[in-house]
């Protein structure tokens, strides 16, 4: 996710050691606000969900059974999807790459005593002695990695790090979304206002913060280069009467028209 004031303009070759470092200040900043949202999610009151308006993974069926999966929670914020992972079954690791968000996953490990490795790290800039190719089952991103590292970087990096028939999930911004969400509004509209064409790298003003997206087709072509083959793409849409989400930079009208968010789900060949 990226916010108000957005400037593709400013989009120069992605330096991304610089990108983490912006990121890491901007999520250390963020961190205390995302505590409750992750408490609540730690703590069970929902099952397994993805997105702004919680669409449970019962219904949409993404991960199926997780039991004895290596997975690996590619810039895991407060952790609850590899919260939710672990008691289902699976062997999960979980990295990101600012402190703050690490430290509060830390406090719900303790105290709903769920415990998994976690690690600070970049993703797209992975140590290979710690993160060993073929290592894993199963990359969740939900507005993690694939969303604030460079995908050039982060997609042949999951590459690496999956087994033969293992598997990218990954949540984002639509693109359509990206596109419609003016510069210097809080929210988006309903008129395309950026370009589609080199959309890659995306800065926020008021905090220096780096998102990332490209278009569809621009994704699939890396996929295709990075051996990675499209299972799926859902694209998202809330129910009519869905609660509203706590990230206001879209209204519940906007996403029931037009899909807000994409799930892509891909496999290493
Ligand atoms: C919206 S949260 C997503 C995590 C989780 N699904 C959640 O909602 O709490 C975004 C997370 O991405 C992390 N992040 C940003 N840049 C990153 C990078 N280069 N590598 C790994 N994680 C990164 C942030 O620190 C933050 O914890």
């Amino acid at each position: 996710m990226s916010g108000p004031g957005r400037d593709p303009a400013t989009t120069p070759a992605s330096d991304s050691a610089a990108d983490a470092v912006a990121n890491r200040e901007a999520w250390n900043a963020k961190a205390p606000d995302y505590a409750e949202a992750g408490r609540r999610a730690w703590s069970g009151e929902r099952p397994p969900s993805w997105g702004l308006w919680h669409q449970p993974e019962s219904e949409l069926n993404v991960l199926g059974d997780v039991r004895g999966l290596d997975v690996l929670d590619y810039g895991c914020g407060t952790g609850y999807w590899s919260a939710w992972l672990t008691r289902a079954g699976a062997r999960v690791t979980a990295f990101d790459n600012a402190p703050e968000q690490l430290a509060t996953c830390r406090r719900f490990q303790d105290e709903f005593g769920i415990a998994f490795p976690i690690q600070l790290a970049s993703a797209g800039q992975l140590d290979p002695e710690r993160f060993r190719d073929a290592s894993f089952d199963l990359i969740l991103s939900e507005y993690g990695g694939l969303t604030w590292a460079d995908p050039y970087a982060t997609l042949p990096e999951c590459a690496r790090l999956l087994r033969p028939g293992g598997r990218l999930a990954f949540l984002k911004i639509s693109t359509l979304l990206e596109v419609c969400w003016p510069l210097g509004s809080a929210v988006a509209g309903d008129e395309l206002v950026l370009d589609w064409f080199g959309l890659h790298r995306l800065v926020e003003p008021a905090d220096s913060s780096v998102a990332f997206d490209l278009p569809p087709g621009e994704w699939i072509r890396l996929f295709r280069e990075h051996g990675l083959v499209v299972e799926s793409l859902r694209e998202l849409r809330p129910p009519a009467d869905a609660a509203p989400s706590r990230h206001a930079f879209v209204m519940l009208d906007w996403a029931r028209q037009w899909p807000a968010e994409e799930l892509w789900t891909v496999r290493k060949a």
